[in-house]
């Protein structure tokens, strides 16, 4: 594994990864070209994958995009060890497991990912964890059979997944103050819920601006409604980088 740090200070453009919740390779492709360059990370969730398949994600490649390949991964060892080496072999720069799926899951989505990786001769991609969804609360989480509150409960699996070899976690810009708090700064924090000032929340909650995020623990934080959904992307996304590279 190399260096994790995700960028120098003042680049926003290498901290935004813009989610293409969009549903066919077409929209996919066009955003890309839109925003690449100068942003470089494009998250692909399950409902372009599913609608398109893994050839969404070449075609993505091709245009320059580096890919979060964002398909939360949660089954016995054996089947996301494959599954995280074809993601590897798809050549995606992160990918993502449910980190409720324990430590031999966990470890063997590391392990599998890093030897696929190794067999093309390219650096692992990084694998992160997903904590507590945040469509949970906290009688959501006890009806699962959890006693921890959901803040013990994130910690706690942030620190296993840690312990098994992750280079990161997904986590709101709230619990990553939190996870830095106890777990400090050595490892990435994948956030979503970030919204520009003056941008419509629509379903998220506790929002917070990019700056803040970034202030909050970010290493990357991942954008869709606002950037996408805009009538002229490139502009959203310039307003949000002129925020993150202005300082104050
Ligand atoms: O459009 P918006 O900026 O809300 O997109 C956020 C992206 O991050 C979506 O792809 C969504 O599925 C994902 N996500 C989220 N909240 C989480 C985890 C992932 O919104 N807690």
């Amino acid at each position: 594994m190399g260096n994790i740090s995700p960028a120098s200070g003042g680049d926003g453009a290498a901290r935004i990864i813009v989610a293409l919740d969009v549903e066919t390779q077409e929209k996919a492709c066009s955003l890309v070209r839109e925003l690449a360059p100068p942003l470089r990370y494009f998250k692909v969730g399950f409902r372009l994958f599913v609608a398109c398949g893994p050839s969404v994600i070449a075609a993505l490649q091709g245009l320059g995009a580096k890919i979060f390949l964002d398909l939360k991964f949660h089954d016995i060892p054996n089947t996301v060890a494959e599954a995280a080496a074809a993601a590897a072999r798809l050549g995606v720069a992160m990918f993502n497991v449910h980190l409720s799926g324990g430590r031999e899951m966990i470890r063997a989505a590391v392990d599998a990912a890093a030897a696929a990786a190794e067999q093309l001769g390219r650096s692992r991609p990084h694998v992160l964890g997903v904590t507590v969804l945040s469509s949970f609360h906290e009688a959501a989480l006890a009806e699962t059979g959890v006693a921890r509150t959901i803040d013990d409960q994130v910690v706690a699996l942030a620190r296993l997944g840690l312990d098994c070899g992750l280079d990161g976690v997904i986590a709101s810009p709230r619990e990553a103050m939190l996870l830095r708090q106890h777990l400090g700064g050595d490892f990435l924090i994948v956030t979503p819920g970030v919204r520009p000032a003056g941008a419509a929340a629509d379903d998220q909650q506790r929002i917070l601006t990019p700056r803040q995020a970034l202030q909050a623990g970010a290493s990357y934080l991942v954008i869709g409604r606002p950037i996408i959904k805009d009538a002229v992307p490139r502009q959203a996304m310039q307003n949000i980088l002129e925020e993150l590279n202005t300082e104050q």
